[in-house]
């Protein structure tokens, strides 16, 4: 009975107006439905290859862009953190709603959209109207991954798209790159990813680079001055349009140096040196930085977690025709 007036009034909260446009969307707690619509090969009948079709998608895109493969795996961590995992960041800004996700200032910088674009292309001329941008979003960061020498694996499918999305929404769910690790351990923590996965799946920095205003210039005593002296030249301030990696010595290579950098003290983001810094959090980075083979699999396990975050499922959301625009 008390179960039963906690769903009503989930769904009440569900169906109140959004500020953000499209409304409906959300209810949690419905666990019979996620386990009957989230599930491996979830596209086997209506849509056999499409893990086929994103995979070639990502792996013609990388060829012509590496970058390619961090931006995608980025995607998809932004997009399951705020709204969960439902494609929500992919929306365009439009009349109706001027300010989605993708305007905020922590979204600026990401990139691969036009992948997932080229990906839902191919899949509506395969199986119109049947797979999700947040499935896209979900297979392509796992191929990201497998296509830069990490390891493979496989993964549920079945969700879907949302109507809501919120620039606001973004800076408190999405952790800043300062040396707060209470922040950055909160805003794991609130989507039940604990301060191991946190580390573990900051591991994905060993690709892709940042921009100098994410970091520049670095001032920090604990970093290694030749390699701050280095940086500080590419990114004198955070105005200067450059990039640095972040994992500095492989930056095309998914393994563990990332980890091993931050021990010899040559993290980029104060958000990533603190990791090895703080008592917190230091006992895992030496971990990670030790054995590969077991990062790699806490990786992927961490991964397949944070690609479960707040689903829609079943009859919720929608699968959207143009990942860009909710349907009309
Ligand atoms: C632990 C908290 C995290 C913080 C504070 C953080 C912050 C950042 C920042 C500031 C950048 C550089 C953006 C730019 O200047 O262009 C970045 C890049 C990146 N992040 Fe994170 N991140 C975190 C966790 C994650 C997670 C969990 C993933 C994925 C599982 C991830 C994947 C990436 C990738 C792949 C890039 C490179 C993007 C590119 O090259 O386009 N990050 N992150
Ligand atoms: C660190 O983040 C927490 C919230 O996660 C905040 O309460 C605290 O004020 C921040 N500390 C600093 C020094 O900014
Ligand atoms: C949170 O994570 C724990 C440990 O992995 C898991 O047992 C639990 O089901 C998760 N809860 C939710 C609501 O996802
Ligand atoms: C930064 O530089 C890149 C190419 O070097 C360019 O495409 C981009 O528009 C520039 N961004 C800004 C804000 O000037």
């Amino acid at each position: 009975m008390k179960n039963l007036w906690i769903n009503v009034l989930l769904l009440l909260l569900a169906a109140t107006f959004s500020a953000c446009g499209g409304g409906g969307g959300g209810g949690r707690g419905m666990i019979q439905v996620v386990e009957a619509t989230f599930y491996f090969n979830f596209y086997e009948k209506s849509c056999p290859h499409a893990e086929k079709i994103v995979k070639e998608v990502v792996l013609s895109q990388f060829k012509f862009n590496q970058g390619i493969a961090p931006g995608l795996l980025r995607l998809f961590f932004h997009d399951c953190f705020v709204e969960g995992c439902d494609a929500s960041l992919l929306l365009d800004p439009t009349k109706e709603n001027p300010t989605p996700e993708k305007t905020a200032i922590l979204s600026l910088s990401l990139r691969g959209y036009e992948v997932i674009d080229i990906a839902k292309q191919k899949l509506e001329a395969a199986c119109p109207g049947v797979v999700s941008c947040a499935d896209i979003l979900a297979f392509a960061a796992r191929d990201s991954v497998k296509v830069t020498g990490g390891p493979s694996y496989k993964i549920k499918s079945g969700r879907r798209d949302g109507r809501v999305s919120c620039a606001s929404q973004v800076s408190p769910n999405i952790p800043s790159a300062g040396p707060n690790i209470t922040e950055l351990i909160d805003t794991f923590a609130a989507k039940n990813l604990s301060v191991q996965e946190m580390v573990t799946l900051s591991g994905a920095h060993t690709i892709g680079r940042a921009h100098c205003k994410s970091f520049a210039p670095i001032r920090n005593y604990a970093i290694d001055p030749a390699f701050a002296k280095c940086v500080n030249k590419v990114c004198p301030t955070k105005t200067v349009n450059n990039t640095v990696s972040l994992d500095a010595t492989t930056p095309y290579d998914f393994d563990n140096v990332y980890f091993q950098n931050l021990v010899a003290k040559k993290g980029l983001l104060p958000s990533d040196e603190i990791l090895f810094l703080d008592p917190h959090t230091n006992m895992e980075v030496l971990r990670n930085a030790k054995h590969f083979r077991r990062w790699k699999k806490k990786f992927v396990e961490a991964m397949i977690k944070m690609g479960t975050t707040d689903l829609k499922l079943g009859t919720q959301g929608e699968i959207r025709n143009n990942c860009r625009k909710i349907n009309s």
